[in-house]
């Protein structure tokens, strides 16, 4: 009998989820089923983050765990990880069978087909990346997908993996990225998001650029709200901006990774803008679009970050007052050019300024959530929330989680007019009105 069952498990950011999806798509076409109970499954699949050393620590030590229940079991390592250290995982963790990078998941899914035995490393890109359709996995009366619009990356921040996991940029088509946007809306899809490393950057491969693909998406009357993530600010270019006075149908969000408030470390960084630059766009964003949402990445404890340099990314995140900010410590990451800088920031010290941007933050979300409570919006509801019974979640025009309390039925999928009541630190409640 084909051993057939596999769980699948997946770290990392929106582009690894995706990507899961994806692959979910593959293996079921050639007859294989996800199983949510690992013992049941032939293959357990782990799809790997190596953006830090610790979402590469919970990968492994996750499947590690798995292994005295080998019997019978082939364990999969996929993604960033196995990219980024190839066939020196099989020296590390005898008990890994196969490995693929995240540009290989056709050649995955036949060499599961066969699988009999053996160490297997697949590392060759399959020719058919982006030469023909693959849309995620799409649950029943689910109605949001990404769309991925560019793979890789080529911008080479001095901390950053994925130029080295993920390869050089590459544009999908606009008639690949169609014809998927038409599957997903037979599939019942209503809310897309575009994803890439730095959608800015797509199309310049190809001859085609972002601002008209956003148009032409926006043009499909099935699709009601759509996203994009995420932007680089040496990208970012005026036709963009204007479009979010243009489009009514695209959220008013923008995540722009600030990543340090000091343009000492932003050079180190090779991040190409300056704090000037940055606020620039900031100001112009908001002028465009007054109650837009903007979400950013920091990085502390970078190579040479003073406590000067930090105050300065203190300063900076106080004044622009991000809706949303996630904050990391900085980890350094083989093959990148900062891996070369001595990581001199203490650990410790790293762990303040963490914490110290973290409860900044959570004043400024709090905040700018509250300053929400009386408007009235054309919310997007989503799904039932598991939160509370009778709870729908959905997402304002700015892209925030809101949160609605209602006795009416069958509402997912639809626009609807909601008054924000209250504003939490992560979420916001609304009743329909
Ligand atoms: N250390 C810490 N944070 C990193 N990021 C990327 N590489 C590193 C690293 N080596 C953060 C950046 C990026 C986000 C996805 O992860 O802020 O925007
Ligand atoms: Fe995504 Fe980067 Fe992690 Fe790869 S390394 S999964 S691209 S966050």
């Amino acid at each position: 009998m084909m051993r057939n069952r596999y769980y699948i498990k997946t770290y990392g950011c929106q582009m690894n989820f995706y990507d899961s999806e994806r692959l979910k798509t593959l293996l079921n076409k050639e007859g294989f089923s996800e199983v949510k109970d690992l013992e049941t499954a032939d293959f357990i699949i782990v799809n790997t983050c190596s953006v830090r050393k610790h979402a590469e620590d919970r990968a492994i030590s996750f499947l590690e765990s798995l292994k005295s229940s080998k019997n019978k079991k082939v364990f999969c390592l996929v993604g960033c990880t196995p990219s980024l250290y190839k066939e020196e995982i099989f020296e590390r963790f005898d008990f890994i069978d196969i490995i693929c990078g995240p540009n290989s998941y056709k050649k995955f899914v036949n060499t599961l087909k066969e699988y009999s035995g053996g160490k297997i490393g697949l590392f060759e890109e399959d020719e058919i990346l982006y030469q023909e359709t693959l849309v995620p996995y799409i649950e029943k009366g689910k109605i949001t997908s990404f769309v991925s619009i560019t793979k890789g990356c080529e911008n080479f921040c001095s901390y950053c993996v994925v130029p080295y996991t993920r390869g050089k940029l590459i544009s999908k088509p606009i008639n690949i990225i169609i014809e998927e946007i038409k599957i997903l809306i037979d599939k019942g899809v209503k809310e897309i998001f575009l994803i890439g490393q730095n959608v800015n950057e797509y199309g310049k491969d190809i001859g085609e650029n972002f601002i008209d693909l956003l148009i032409r998406i926006h043009d499909f009357d099935e699709i009601l709200r759509i996203g994009f993530l995420t932007s680089h600010p040496k990208d970012i270019s005026d036709d963009l901006i204007n479009l979010f006075k243009k489009l009514p149908k695209l959220y008013k969000h923008l995540h722009l990774p600030l990543q340090s408030g000091s343009d000492k470390i932003l050079k180190l960084m090779n991040r190409k803008y300056t704090i000037d630059q940055y606020l620039k766009i900031i100001e112009k964003v908001k002028k465009v679009s007054p109650n837009i949402s903007i979400t950013s990445d920091v990085i502390v404890g970078f190579p040479y970050e003073e406590d000067v340099d930090f105050e300065k990314t203190y300063k900076v995140i106080e004044e622009i007052k991000f809706d949303d900010l996630y904050v990391f410590k900085y980890s350094p990451r083989p093959k990148t050019v900062a891996n070369e800088y001595p990581d001199n920031v203490l650990k410790e010290e790293k762990e303040r300024r963490h914490q110290l941007i973290l409860n900044l933050q959570e004043k400024i979300s709090l905040m700018r959530n509250m300053k929400m409570v009386g408007e009235i919006d054309n919310v997007f509801i989503r799904k039932k929330s598991i939160k509370k019974e009778g709870t729908y979640i959905g997402r304002t025009f700015n892209n925030k989680p809101v949160l609605i309390e209602t006795d009416i039925k069958d509402i997912e999928g639809k626009v609807l007019k909601v008054k924000i009541i209250k504003g939490e630190r992560h979420y916001l409640w609304g009743e329909i009105i």
